[in-house]
């Protein structure tokens, strides 16, 4: 196996070997030079709106605002987020995304006047009584998804999100005079070409069947990156292609132009980012040998919540070079009091051995590809504190986020006398 720095050209080494020597314990790290990369890529849309969810840090949304990069909130929490970024909410430059919303976040919606994308009836009758003529989205669904994990598919039966029947949405805007602008569809995470090919049709079909007169229509997310070094980066010519032929469409229809919206998260931010761990032990269990590192699942959840694989690499602490021919199979697991706690298990929660090089205790180990629902999943369980992020612009590392502390963490707690 080759080591971190021989694996992957995105980080420079002095930089990554700057911030070891500065951070302990397990970091976040962000490489700006690949955000700007694959915002590069999809530049023929005309709006790229980005989902927070996927990384939802303030000084990243501060970077996508300076590059032109709208923003999606589908939270109380991260419409606060995206107003300190900076976003402001004339131009769309903010739309909420939910499929239900309390009496708090209708508030701030109506002051703050923020576009909102409906994926439910009950919503629309919500923003009509309290904000007639207010600027909103319908979310579809399109009755069919597809997504990397069925955890991720967003449409179809299965799917508690969007409205089944949009056309039981006509008579509610008509009631309190909302200003329909755009048509939404989101069909998951890890879209395929068949099923684009698919929800691009429905989106035409819904479009021209409703037929409101709109300004923008959105493609939703999805767009999947290469985790494993065999996976085949998605075309994203193509992607675009296939939408834009619907866009023609339902702009003819209309006969002006319709704004073209591509809404994604994991995109824009997975390939940038990594995850940087210490190995504390390498244990034998039986025949098996548990690598267990100081990141849990608290701090990345995907491996354990979907099976999800992370390409791993290594950085030895002492510089030693990394035998190409000798191996040890292990499994690699965190520092939290549950089993399952382990990163390297397939979606129905097997335990699967991997092969790495021969580590020593004080090593570090690497997931890749960490950038997308990687801090921002994260929790506090077993009480462990949010680990810190940062971000290299230009080759240098700014931290974006320190540490919590345990005082922070219990403070919530102790002020209750
Ligand atoms: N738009 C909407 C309405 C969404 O629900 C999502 C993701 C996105 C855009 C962005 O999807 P993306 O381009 O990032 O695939 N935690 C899971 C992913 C859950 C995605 C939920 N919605 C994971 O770690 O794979």
């Amino acid at each position: 196996m080759k080591n971190f720095f021989e694996k992957t050209k995105l980080f420079n080494k002095n930089t990554i070997l700057k911030i070891l020597k500065e951070y302990s314990g397990p970091i976040w790290i962000y490489q700006d030079d690949i955000i700007k990369k694959k915002i590069h890529q999809l530049k023929k849309f005309d709006i790229i709106r980005f989902a927070q969810k996927s990384c939802s840090n303030i000084h990243i949304l501060k970077r996508m605002r300076k590059l032109n990069i709208k923003i999606d909130a589908v939270s109380i929490g991260e419409l606060t987020r995206a107003l300190v970024a900076g976003f402001k909410p004339e131009n769309d430059e903010i739309v909420f995304t939910s499929d239900i919303m309390n009496k708090e976040t209708l508030q701030k919606i109506i002051t703050n006047k923020i576009t909102v994308n409906a994926g439910s009836l009950n919503m629309l009758e919500q923003l009509g009584k309290y904000s007639p003529g207010h600027r909103i989205w319908i979310r579809i669904n399109p009755k069919f998804g597809h997504g990397h994990n069925q955890k991720t598919n967003t449409g179809g039966e299965n799917s508690k999100h969007g409205i089944w029947n949009p056309e039981l949405a006509i008579p509610i805007i008509k009631k309190y005079k909302l200003n329909l602008i755009g048509l939404h569809m989101h069909i998951g995470s890890g879209v395929d070409y068949i099923h684009l090919k698919k929800v691009c049709d429905a989106m035409v079909n819904q479009a021209l069947y409703l037929n409101q007169d709109i300004q923008y229509i959105s493609a939703g997310g999805g767009l999947s990156i290469p985790y494993k070094t065999t996976d085949i980066p998605i075309n994203t010519e193509n992607y675009f292609t296939l939408w834009n032929n619907a866009r023609n469409i339902i702009s003819k229809h209309f006969k002006h132009k319709i704004q073209l919206e591509i809404e994604p998260g994991r995109f824009l931010v997975g390939e940038s980012g990594i995850l940087i761990t210490k190995i504390h032990e390498i244990k034998k269990v039986g025949q098996k040998i548990f690598t267990l590192i100081d990141a849990g699942f608290n701090d990345f959840m995907r491996p354990v919540l979907y099976g999800s694989y992370h390409d791993i690499s290594i950085i030895p602490i002492d510089n030693r070079s990394l035998h190409t021919n000798k191996y040890i199979k292990t499994i690699i697991g965190g520092p939290l009091c549950e089993s399952g706690d382990v990163f390297t298990q397939d979606e129905n929660g097997k335990l699967l051995e991997i092969r790495l090089p021969e580590i020593k205790i004080g090593d570090y180990l690497i997931f890749h590809n960490t950038g997308a629902y990687g801090s921002s999943m994260s929790s506090n369980y077993n009480s462990r504190p949010l680990i810190p992020e940062i971000l290299i612009k230009n080759n240098i590392p700014k931290i974006i986020r320190r540490r919590q502390t345990i005082e922070e963490l219990l403070k919530l707690e102790l002020e209750i006398k």
